[in-house]
């Protein structure tokens, strides 16, 4: 027979994203409202292991819905990648009487969801990252206020750039994965962009491009540079020798990470963070929620682990049509 969950434990792990207290609200409200008693587990694995674990009751999470970063903290634990921290783990769930446990985080995040699983603890993963390169699912806690945040950020370098017919690269976020910097580059109107997907170090092409562009009449010229290829400030430097024309490099940085999540991070976050427990409660474990094809859905960790996104290329190829010019020069 399925063990009846009694007390859940919810955590936020690997890098922060806006949206990850609204999802930590709604697991514990969720929970209350059916009878679940819920323990917050503070920064990620290492709390774990350390026993950071406090009661959350419903006032517990009043009024951070629209607060950024994660009131649980969050953290990065090399030990629980280890045999002995995972048992470690498991064992202080039961000594706390965590029957079940809410992971919000990424692919690393939800190996450590599946090794508890597997030791008896039942898990959920949810979707939390602003890179959006979570394989199965549509959308990620965090990735749309992040993209917001850098696209306003854009179109202000972009203001600058043009009045000093500047070329301008933009860093954004996202190590192995591009979409922060696909999303700007679209709606941002950027004349370039660099994924680490897409980039074949071919950048006497994207100096070509800069020339043409000036003397086609554009005043600005926008690289959205995608931080998994990096190096903006020495790329701006060799641009503005090769081309003549002053070259700025600005990396965003860390205030992608940060901010009140939009209202799709609020509610998306929401309404997985209420799937997430009641998943629990219907016995299911070692599951992630994700958001596909228009549907909330679940998969086992390991199919979802083993699924694999890239950069759409219908996506990327509009990105360069529409930064087209005419052909007559200025
Ligand atoms: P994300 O969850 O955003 O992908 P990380 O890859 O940094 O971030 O993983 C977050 C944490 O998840 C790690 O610090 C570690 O504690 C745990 N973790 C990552 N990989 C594993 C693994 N293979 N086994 C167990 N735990 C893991
Ligand atoms: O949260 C995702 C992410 O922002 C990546 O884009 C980035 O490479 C990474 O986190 C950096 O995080 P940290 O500097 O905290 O390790």
């Amino acid at each position: 027979m399925e063990k009846e969950i009694r007390t859940i434990g919810v955590l936020t792990s690997g890098g922060d994203a806006p949206g990850m207290n609204a999802a930590i609200r709604a697991v514990v409200r969720t929970a209350i409202a059916r009878g679940i008693k819920v323990k917050g587990i503070k920064k990620g694995y290492q709390g774990l292991l350390n026993e950071e674990i406090v009661d959350l009751e419903a006032k517990d999470v009043s009024d951070i819905i629209q607060r950024g970063g994660t009131i649980l903290g969050t953290a990065r634990c090399m030990e629980f990648k280890t045999k002995e921290g995972q048992q470690k783990g498991a064992d202080i769930c039961r000594k706390y009487g965590i029957d079940g446990i809410v992971v919000i985080g990424g692919d690393g995040s939800y190996r450590g969801a599946q090794a508890l699983s597997r030791l008896g603890i039942n898990t959920i993963g949810l979707p939390g990252t602003i890179d959006l390169d979570i394989a199965c699912t549509d959308y990620t806690i965090g990735f749309d206020t992040a993209v917001n945040t850098a696209m306003q950020a854009i179109d202000k370098v972009k203001d600058t750039s043009s009045s000093h017919e500047r070329c301008s690269i933009i860093e954004v976020m996202g190590r192995d994965a591009g979409y922060i910097a696909l999303w700007c580059g679209i709606a941002n109107g950027a004349e370039d962009i660099l994924l680490p997907e897409k980039y074949d170090y071919n950048e006497q092409e994207l100096i070509n491009n800069i020339i043409r562009s000036r003397r086609l009449g554009k005043t600005h010229h926008i690289i959205i540079n995608a931080e998994g290829i990096g190096h903006s400030v020495s790329m701006a430097r060799r641009i503005e020798a090769a081309t003549g024309i002053e070259t700025r490099a600005t990396i965003l940085g860390y205030m992608q990470r940060g901010g009140e999540p939009s209202a799709k991070d609020r509610y998306y976050a929401s309404i997985m963070g209420a799937n997430a427990v009641d998943l629990l409660r219907n016995g299911k474990t070692n599951r992630v929620v994700g958001y596909k094809d228009g549907k909330f859905v679940d998969f086992d960790i390991e199919e979802a682990l083993q699924m694999t996104k890239t950069v759409d290329e219908r996506e990327f190829e509009i990105s360069r049509l529409l930064s087209v010019m005419d052909e007559k020069e200025r």
